[in-house]
């Protein structure tokens, strides 16, 4: 309904601290409960009357999208990529949360590994479409074991030898004895829009879209 508030749906955890100065530079405010970690409130009033947030998980942020449950939201392009929802438009990179999605299995492997040779692989990955995906353009099977974390324990506990996952500083694969052994795509975090919302309520959402290129100018300047 084009009077009812818009959604802008918000990720949790570690690029909640890089999204949310962003946020606030597009003249964002959410109410205090936002910022109080005791709180289990999940939809969130802001000092705007025709914009509420809510906080959800990075991978639900794309879902609560697509499904026109959020209008807005900011998710990272692995996420984007993972589902491919055609409902969904990223139309601006926010320039945050830069990290790679990688292939790596434990270092002592690497020396006899050669993976232009590999035909099959077993990959612990939260990844599974991107790592099909991946695998199939060079000719490789591969066969996912789907984790939502801690992908770096599968190799050490006989899962699989190799993982795909983010890696940003590389300490949690240095940590755990495992390298890098391929780079399947760099990531930053996108603004995103649900089409239909896009086309109903444009005039609201392209001022959205221009308020956040101007917070990621300020940044950059
Ligand atoms: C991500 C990713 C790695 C880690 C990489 O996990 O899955 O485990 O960050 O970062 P690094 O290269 O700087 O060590 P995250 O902490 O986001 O939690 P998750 O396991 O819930 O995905």
């Amino acid at each position: 309904m084009a009077n009812e508030p818009l959604i802008l749906a918000l990720p949790k955890g570690r690029i909640m601290r890089d999204v949310l100065p962003i946020v606030r530079r597009a003249g964002i405010t959410p109410e205090p409960a936002f910022d109080d970690p005791e709180c289990r409130q999940l939809r969130f009033r802001t000092n705007l009357a025709g914009l509420d947030i809510i906080r959800v998980r990075s991978f639900d942020v794309a879902t609560f999208v697509a499904f026109g449950g959020a209008h807005i939201g900011v998710a990272g392009n692995d996420v984007l990529m993972e589902f491919d929802y055609p409902e969904l438009y990223a139309p601006l990179d926010l320039g945050v949360g830069q990290c790679r999605i990688s292939v790596a299995e434990p270092a002592d492997f690497v020396t006899d590994d050669d993976p232009s040779r590999w035909s099959s692989v077993r990959v612990a990955t939260k990844y599974p479409g991107i790592t099909s995906r991946h695998f199939a353009r060079r000719g490789v099977q591969a066969e996912c074991i789907k984790l939502n974390g801690a992908m770096e324990l599968a190799p050490q506990l006989g899962l699989c030898r190799r993982i795909v996952d983010l890696v940003s500083t590389g300490a949690t694969l240095e940590a755990n004895g495992l390298v890098e052994i391929e780079r399947i795509c760099d990531i930053t975090s996108r603004l995103t829009v649900n089409r239909a919302a896009w086309k109903t309520r444009p005039e609201e959402i392209n001022e959205w879209i221009g308020k956040f290129q101007e917070a990621v100018d300020a940044k950059a300047a």
